[in-house]
């Protein structure tokens, strides 16, 4: 895998033209993900290896991308560590436990890597379809992001249970946080060790942050994290909402990508951070509602200013939107497979 466009650029080495693989690909703007999803519920898909590895190989097949990425969720480690989690149609992620107190922090398990053993297979059977042609990126969601879905219940606006309880309960939102980290480095390792050819932290909703909130409640457990990642040839992406602030400390962890969201001039950030780290980005998603010709101004616009610089792997700022086109989705992947520096 060290030859392709994808490892390269992520090591910061020269490529004729930026990889390109894009956030949730493997998902709802798909009809075949529907096919496959209306037999089962989201959690049977992601625990089933076959089915995790069907649904990882749709976009591989279907656009052509640089890097296939592990169908799974980030909460599977609040989920292993104790968490009732269940998917629901059209309102999202749902903890029926959730976390609100030092006893309900003591009931999360941290010798809980054995339940994620089904991830282990996916891989294992993924890497064998893929059979070479591509790497593949493994996942998990940093500490912070997954501790917001533990305290909320499920996904929330403003954060207002998770920022209340760090601020008032900084103590336990520490214990918290050590334990999901712990598991989390674990739950990576496991994942390398099955044979990821990438992973990628997600930290999607550190951008709820201020400063030095996100210092001490996020940044802190991503440093410890990715020290203790056997990384070797595996390169450590780092994505949060928010790095177009975050970037100079996401950093100081030492990743070897900054995944950047849609608020920054890439090259600019590039520029602000140690040589030798990559940047992934950062077409805003709703670019891919518009019109074709407008999707492939705006990447050559991108490329045109990211020209002559090493270690650039083209993404979008956040996710694919349910309901973008999925014929939108393919041009843009065929943009960027054109084009040449
Ligand atoms: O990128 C991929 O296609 C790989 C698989 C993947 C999923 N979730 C599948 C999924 C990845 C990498 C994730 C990460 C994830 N999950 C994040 C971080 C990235 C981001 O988008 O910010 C977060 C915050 C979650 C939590 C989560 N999972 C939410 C909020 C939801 C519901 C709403 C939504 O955005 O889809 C999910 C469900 C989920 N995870 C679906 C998929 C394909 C949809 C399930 C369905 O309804 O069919």
């Amino acid at each position: 895998m060290k030859d392709s466009l994808f490892i390269k650029a992520a090591f910061s080495e020269k490529t004729e033209r930026p990889p390109v693989w894009m956030m949730r690909q493997a998902g709802r703007f798909m009809p075949e993900y529907w096919e496959i999803k209306n037999k089962y519920s989201f959690l049977e898909m992601c625990k089933t290896p076959e089915i995790a590895a069907d649904v990882t190989m749709l976009p591989v097949d279907l656009l052509g991308i640089d890097a296939a990425i592990l169908f799974c969720d980030i909460l599977v480690t609040g989920e292993a560590m104790g968490g009732d989690l269940d998917f629901i149609q059209g309102v999202g992620p749902k903890f029926a436990n959730p976390v609100r107190n030092e006893k309900d922090i003591n009931n999360l398990r941290v010798d809980c890597i054995d339940k994620l053993q089904y991830v282990a297979d996916a891989i294992k059977v993924i890497q064998q379809r893929l059979n070479g042609t591509i790497p593949l990126i493994g996942f998990a969601g940093a500490p912070f992001t997954v501790m917001s879905y533990l305290i909320e219940g499920g996904s929330s606006k403003d954060f207002k249970k998770t920022k209340l309880f760090i601020h008032n309960e900084p103590k336990l939102a520490h214990q918290l946080l050590s334990k999901i980290a712990s598991v989390t480095a674990d739950y990576l390792n496991l994942q390398i060790a099955a044979g990821v050819n990438a992973v990628q932290l997600f930290d999607s909703w550190a951008l709820a942050l201020c400063w030095d909130d996100y210092k001490e409640f996020s940044h802190k457990y991503n440093v410890e994290i990715i020290s203790k990642l056997n990384r070797k040839d595996v390169p450590v992406i780092s994505f949060c909402k928010g790095s177009s602030v975050f970037a100079p400390l996401m950093a100081e962890a030492k990743p070897d990508v900054i995944s950047v969201d849609w608020n920054a001039d890439l090259k600019d950030i590039k520029h602000r951070l140690p040589s030798g780290i990559a940047v992934q980005g950062n077409l805003d998603p709703h670019i891919l509602y518009a019109e074709k010709h407008v999707i492939k101004d705006r990447i050559h616009r991108l490329f045109e200013r990211m020209r002559g610089e090493e270690g650039f792997i083209f993404n979008l700022g956040h996710g694919i939107m349910p309901d973008i086109p999925f014929d939108h989705v393919k041009y843009a992947i065929e943009v960027v497979k054109e084009f040449r520096y």
